[in-house]
């Protein structure tokens, strides 16, 4: 068999926030690929690291009250440890903001200016001068300067989908602090990719990519390239730019960097891993790149570019995923959808998911829907219904009946044989990241395994002689069939693969194994393998996954009327501590207000909860009757308090979404303030 060396990477997970199932899709894929080849007797390195820099971990830590530095370490734990629950199994699980990292940057920077790949200018970008720093599109908003729709990001409206400059928004505002971005100049980098072109028209259809993501390049490529700005004014969390200070590369040029970092890493830590074997400009090995196909333009366009130019060897093959719905929509925090991993594995074995992902799965990059009810059907169905029941059935009766023993004949070699040679089929859909036609393959040998046992009846055979040698060899065939089946899934289900090595009391199943015939082999007692997917589980995984800021759907009881004569209220029944706890209370800042036209009594007011996980500003919009007692213009940039979890209102002039906390009589109002350094988005307990 030939020897292939491989080298195998995974996008690399931005450092602000946990794994959840739709980044859990991607990893599954390579893991299965990888361990396929490890079974074949090809040697792979599998690398993956945090991806650490840019603008949204930077304000993450500050959101957090903490270093970038702690934040980035912190939740590199996490990361491993989520990887490691889904036997994700990294050769090195590195970090972005390494030395092996900043030096290759480095070298590849200097390698694309040597090569005058790198144009300097200036260009006029929004500044939000209250944080003193450049806003990227996502973190400005204003009025569409096309149809007037208001709150649209600074790239494009999603009311009438016109793109245009962020510098073209109708008052601005900095989703960062709420300020009113003035113009500002500075000095770029670009990366000047046009020139690549034909080069990459050429290399995209080169069998690097599936048809589909080859033909959605070719469109861009067609369109024309632009040169892309890889330089971020300070302050940034990353590397600064060699000779120019208080510049930095950004995130996207020194991401996928720490694919080599990474395995430099491992290079120096393994003696046997050499560098350039992987990495010169000819080398003889292969590069794989899984990714999803969100940044298919980063790693199929300026990534080679960027080799290319600096004298390293391009990727061999690029696969690409899809999204992952969960039941038929895009996960959500409010059904319980957006499934962290920590959260499944509480709930649920991470091989479920493992096999259901690779039964869906295919090579080309479609969306993938993880449905909760097919899910719990169809692992119980295949894996423990057809897998595991295969060997309890015919392992009873070799323990109790022959001492463990399989005997020295098959019943039926020749079924095994055709299991056997199904092995090359199987290895080839493998190969192709076809894992679900593989699967499928896998299934229809079970079907045969188990309607073979079916039609023999052992245990009717038993029941008259239990130690019939007939019986012992029709469950030897059971076991054998077994056996075979668990060598093909073993990449998807190695813990599986793990227990049933030591049941039937044999070294760790290669692919060849297939092959083998086990017999004059003592088993262990069976133990059970694998148990059913629980329906409650999945609910409470479910539960556990909703999020009660945006979610909640319990209405908070209205204030009770006063009938107090002296206008005073009387306090309240008094209520429990998980009634009040139900109630979310959030720290926000006023961003917007205005009068309502119309209304006597209300202002419109955009609320910020302060950045989600990718960096975007949460926020609300509520009507709130306070008009009497405050203009517009004195409430924009005041903190108060809110009501988050609050069921919207349909009011009049539109949807209100929670409520803001003031005292007051209604002749007299007064809005909550904080004190002073609450952030937005803190609870109030
Ligand atoms: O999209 C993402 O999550 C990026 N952090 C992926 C980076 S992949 C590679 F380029 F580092
Ligand atoms: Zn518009």
């Amino acid at each position: 068999m030939s020897n292939r060396k491989i080298l195998v990477t995974n996008a690399l997970p931005f450092a602000n926030g946990p794994i959840h199932v739709g980044h859990l899709l991607g990893y599954v894929q390579a893991d299965i690929w990888v361990r396929f080849q490890r079974m074949r007797g090809n040697e792979v390195a599998y690398v993956c690291a945090d991806d650490t820099h840019g603008t949204a971990i930077m304000l993450r830590a500050e959101k957090e009250g903490i270093t970038p530095e702690e934040l980035i370490n912190r939740v590199n734990g996490e990361h491993r440890r989520d990887f490691a629950g889904f036997h994700v199994d990294f050769d090195i699980y590195y970090t972005t903001h390494s030395d092996e990292n900043r030096e290759l940057a480095n070298l590849i920077y200097s390698r694309l200016r040597d090569a005058d790949k790198i144009a300097e200018r200036s260009i006029t970008q929004l500044y939000d001068p209250e944080k003193e720093m450049f806003l990227a599109d996502r973190f400005i908003k204003g009025e569409c300067p096309k149809c007037g729709a208001a709150d649209q990001y600074g790239d494009n409206c999603e009311s009438c989908s016109s793109t245009y400059d962020a510098t073209d928004l109708k008052n601005p505002y900095s989703t960062i602090s709420g300020a009113t971005p003035v113009k500002k100049e500075s000095t770029h980098f670009f990366f000047k990719l046009p020139e690549f072109t034909d080069m990459l028209k050429e290399w995209t259809r080169s069998g690097v990519l599936v048809p589909q993501v080859a033909n959605k390049l070719a469109e861009w490529l067609d369109a024309g390239l632009q040169e892309w700005d890889i330089s971020r004014d300070a302050p940034y969390f990353g590397f600064e730019i060699p000779g120019a200070p208080e510049k930095y590369f950004y995130v996207w040029l020194d991401a996928p960097i720490g694919y080599m970092a990474s395995f430099k890493k491992l290079c120096d830590t393994h003696g046997e891993l050499n560098f350039d074997d992987f990495w010169s400009a000819n080398a003889p090995t292969e590069l794989y790149h899984f990714i999803g196909k969100d940044i298919i333009n980063f790693h199929a366009l300026f990534w080679p570019a960027m080799l290319e130019t600096a004298g390293f060897k391009k990727p061999d093959l690029i696969s690409v995923n899809g999204f992952l719905t969960v039941n038929g929509q895009k996960m959500s925090k409010s059904r319980g959808t957006f499934i962290m991993a920590e959260t499944y594995l509480q709930h649920l074995n991470p091989e479920y998911l493992r096999y259901y992902f690779a039964a869906k799965l295919g090579n080309t990059p479609e969306d993938l829907d993880l449905n909760l009810d097919d899910f719990v059907q169809r692992v119980n169905s295949d894996m423990v219904g057809k897998v595991v029941n295969l060997a309890s059935r015919s392992a009873g009766f070799i323990s109790k009946n022959f001492g463990g023993n399989l005997g020295d004949n098959l019943e039926v070699p020749e079924l095994l044989k055709e299991f056997s040679d199904a092995g090359e089929e199987i290895a080839e859909l493998y190969e192709a990241r076809e894992f679900s036609k593989a699967i499928r393959l896998i299934m229809s040998l079970a079907d045969k395994a188990n309607q073979y046992i079916a039609d023999k009846e052992p245990w009717v055979i038993a029941k008259e002689n239990p130690e019939d040698p007939q019986v012992q060899s029709i469950c030897a065939t059971g076991i054998n069939l077994f056996r075979v089946l668990v060598v093909y899934l073993k990449p998807i289900l190695p813990e599986l693969a793990s227990k049933v090595e030591s049941f039937l009391k044999i070294e760790p199943l290669s692919w060849q194994d297939a092959q083998q015939v086990l017999t004059n082999h003592t088993i262990d007692k069976f133990k059970p393998l694998m148990t059913r997917v629980e329906t409650d589980k999945v609910e409470q995984m479910v539960e556990a996954s909703k999020e009660s800021l945006m979610t909640s759907e319990t209405e908070t009881p209205a204030a009770p009327e006063s009938n107090s004569p002296t206008g005073k209220d009387p306090v309240s029944p008094e209520i429990e501590f998980p009634d009040f706890a139900k109630v979310d209370l959030r720290i926000v800042k006023i961003i917007n207000a205005e009068h309502v036209e119309g209304a006597d009594k209300l202002l419109k007011l955009t609320l910020s909860l302060g950045p989600d996980d990718e960096g975007n500003d949460i926020q609300r919009t509520v009507f709130s009757g306070i008009k009497s007692a405050y203009n517009p213009e004195q409430l924009v940039g005041m903190h108060t308090v809110m009501v988050a979890n609050l069921k919207p209102r349909k009011m009049k002039f539109g949807l209100s979404d929670g409520m803001i906390l003031a005292s007051g009589d209604g002749s007299k109002v007064f809005l909550l303030e904080p004190h002073e350094g609450a952030a937005p988005g803190t609870r109030v307990t």
